[in-house]
């Protein structure tokens, strides 16, 4: 029998829990584990619960228990997490979670601890929920060279942009409905700043490409600026908006950014609605491949947990090799990267003209929006952009321009 702890008995740990109990025969028959949570660490107590009995609030409990193997950190945030987490590896005990945050700030340092320990330090579900990815990165792709990894990481933002485009809603009324429903946090700066999609894409990366992308390093930009107009505009060209964590690598350079796209109907990420995510990625011999299902949410969250669980106590004495290098991946300056643009401006259509004088070429958008108009400019960088965007007047917004075939 492997003894497990589960740090924190919110949502994802109640799952984790009901996970282990309810699948506990099949995870036994698929892996050959016996999993049982011993101890569910929490300040809170939960009178009338099934577990209540297996609730400490000590944490000196678990890390001196040498019957716990493994430790499940789903407490979120850096600390106690941080501390816990390295306690529990420095005891040899292997540690799986699904803190994001935690896994883009120490992972690397984690992972170290872990293999010093020959225990595990696992994370399949930090990034894409439920989706496996990290699994897949990590062993099934191995033998790829990954260069380009595009997704949509983050279900809150995927959610508001979906009703803004079904229901041609604002953007703080579908936030306000989001957190009505408990999809967004009530404090969802994370979410809509893009800092949560720029931490997973970190994550993503530094498996991708082995060595450590460092999260502060990744240009990023949120979806607070996106309007019911651009949604407009966007629907007159065939496309949708999409909040995109992409990264790519070519030789030795790495490129990373977080920002809205404007995404063409037979691109494979159109689709994806709503709080689902997707993960695409592009490996040299394998060509494109997507990753789909279920981004966030309890029992899909505690499902990819779990199997981390098993996978941990299949291992255990000799841990599993996960790691990248530890050195900071150096990121390339997106400004010399290069895009279409999709620019609105205030004035009349006519004005397009004095635009084309500054930009060059421009193909118009038509959405019959009074007092302004929007174009699509021609392929520039990001550079060259800001220099056009900074003399021309009365610019209203900007959205890139995923063109996937090129132009
Ligand atoms: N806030 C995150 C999201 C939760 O909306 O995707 C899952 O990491």
């Amino acid at each position: 029998m492997v003894q497990v702890a589960v740090l924190g008995y919110g949502t994802v740990g109640s799952g984790v829990v009901e996970v282990i109990n309810t699948n506990h025969d099949s995870i036994l028959e698929k892996t050959g584990v016996d999993l049982h949570v011993k101890y569910i660490l929490d300040l809170r107590d939960f009178p009338g619960d099934p577990n209540q009995e297996k609730i400490v609030h000590d944490y000196e409990v678990i890390v001196n228990d040498p019957q716990i193997q493994v430790v499940v950190e789903v407490m979120g945030g850096t600390e106690p997490a941080f501390t816990f987490s390295r306690r529990a590896l420095e005891a040899g005990k292997s540690v799986c979670t699904s803190n994001k945050e935690l896994v883009a700030r120490h992972g690397t340092q984690l992972q170290q601890l872990a293999k010093e320990h020959g225990a595990s330090y696992l994370f399949e579900a930090s990034c894409g929920g439920g989706i496996p990815i990290i699994r897949p990165l990590r062993t099934s792709l191995s033998a790829d060279v990954i260069d380009e990894i595009t997704g949509i990481l983050n279900g809150t933002t995927n959610y508001i942009l979906s009703k803004m485009i079904d229901e041609g809603l604002e953007f703080d009324d579908v936030l306000r409905d989001a957190q009505q429903k408990g999809y967004a946090e009530r404090n969802p700066e994370a979410d809509i700043e893009g800092h949560d999609a720029c931490r997973k894409i970190a994550i993503l990366s530094s498996l991708a490409y082995g060595k450590r992308v460092d999260f502060t390093d990744i240009y990023t930009e949120g979806i607070t600026k996106i309007t019911s107009a651009d949604i407009r505009y966007a629907k007159a060209m065939g496309r949708t908006i999409k909040l995109l964590a992409y990264s790519s690598r070519q030789k030795d350079q790495v490129m990373a950014m977080v920002a809205p796209y404007l995404v063409e109907k037979d691109d494979p990420l159109f689709a994806v609605n709503g709080v689902f995510n997707a993960i695409f990625v592009h490996g040299n011999m394998l060509g494109d491949a997507m990753f789909y299902g279920q981004g966030a949410g309890k029992e899909a969250t505690a499902s990819a947990v779990v199997a981390d669980v098993a996978e941990a106590a299949q291992t255990l004495g000799t841990g599993v090799v996960s790691s990248w290098d530890p050195h900071r991946q150096e990121l390339k300056d997106v400004s010399g990267t290069k895009k279409r643009f999709f620019v609105r401006a205030k004035g009349a259509a006519r004005e397009l003209s004095e635009m084309e004088q500054i930009f060059g070429a421009v193909e118009p958008v038509e959405a019959e929006l009074d007092g302004e108009f929007g174009f699509v400019t021609g392929v520039m960088s990001e550079q060259e952009y800001e220099t056009c965007a900074s003399q021309a007047q009365g610019i209203l917004g900007m959205i890139r321009m995923r063109d996937r075939k090129g132009v």
